[in-house]
């Protein structure tokens, strides 16, 4: 595996290359983000056909580039940037086990050597959820991430459901400005209780971490309850939060939306996802479950 901390370097490796998949990550490893470096390794591009038909044929992609950045961007004033974990060197030993060509680190100066002042202008989804309580956050997000698409002009592109919001942003960006790729999303890799996998986990105490698997098992809850037909959703997202914040937790929003649009359901409507924010202490943990109602 090739570590390579400059744009310049990296157009220069990529040139001639006829199939890149992309996973952009801030680093600090886990099983989740290597999960996502399989995904890419496997997906195929190499015919014209579908990609299952692809995988069947054996038809890998031809590089495979993660990126590390910890953006600061979409980092809010008061958010933990300067205490982000950065574990440059164990993230490059896992990459390099786990299949990947490229390792792209670029420094702050090389993506904005000058202040960023062209944005990309998200829809109003982007101010909700999340985006309610960390404004901003998202545009810096797809902003970083179109300047990566750019970079690494990528023919695939994968990202964790995990953060649910931020994958159907990206999403829309790319149909919307007509990106030439194809964004992949990945499932949720969980520790074995249910916490989903994140970096910010290591900033809990023990009573904390033990605590924080309780988040899980609400949206299991609440998905129980959607599938035994129960209607009224602001009940469930009322009680929801009553019983996170008796335990303890500052709860940002616990809700029920629709797959599709991340917008509040409509009668009828059954691929919904049940999503959460809250914290434990000075930890925010997200996570959410997807939901398929039955015809
Ligand atoms: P980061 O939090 O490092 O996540 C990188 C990718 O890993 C994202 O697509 C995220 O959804 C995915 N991921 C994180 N935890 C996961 C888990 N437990 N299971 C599966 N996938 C998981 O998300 C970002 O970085 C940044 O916003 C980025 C897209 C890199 C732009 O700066």
């Amino acid at each position: 595996m090739q570590i390579i901390s400059t744009v310049a370097e990296l157009r220069q490796r990529l040139h001639g290359e006829t199939s890149i998949a992309f996973v952009p990550t801030m680093g600090n490893l886990h099983e989740g983000h290597l999960d996502l470096v399989r995904i890419a390794r496997e997906q195929g591009q190499c015919t014209k056909g579908t990609q299952s038909a692809n995988q069947q044929a054996g038809c890998g992609v031809g590089c495979v580039v993660v990126s590390i950045f910890v953006n600061p961007l979409q980092f809010g004033v008061n958010e933990d940037f300067s205490r982000y974990p950065r574990t440059l060197e164990q993230d490059s030993k896992l990459l390099a086990q786990c299949g990947a060509d490229v390792l792209f680190t670029p420094s702050e100066h090389d993506l904005y050597p000058q202040p960023q002042q062209i944005m990309v202008e998200l829809p109003p989804i982007a101010n909700e959820l999340c985006g309610a309580f960390r404004p901003g956050h998202f545009r810096g997000m797809a902003t970083v991430v179109l300047k990566l698409f750019n970079i690494v002009q990528p023919h695939l592109a994968v990202f964790g459901k995990k953060d649910y919001q931020q994958l159907h942003i990206v999403r829309q960006m790319a149909a919307q400005l007509n990106l030439p790729l194809e964004i992949i999303g990945g499932e949720t890799v969980r520790a074995s209780d249910g916490l989903a996998l994140s970096s910010r986990n290591q900033y809990l105490n023990a009573a904390e971490r033990t605590e924080a698997a309780f988040l899980y098992q609400t949206l299991l809850q609440m998905r129980q309850q959607l599938l035994n037909k129960e209607k009224d959703l602001a009940s469930l997202e009322k009680t929801a939060t009553e019983v996170l914040s008796a335990r303890g937790w500052r709860v940002d929003y616990v809700t029920i939306r629709a797959q599709a649009d991340l917008a509040e359901p409509q009668a009828g409507q059954h691929k919904l996802v049940v999503l959460a924010a809250a914290w434990l202490g000075k930890t925010r943990l997200i996570d959410n479950l997807e939901v398929g109602l039955g015809q």
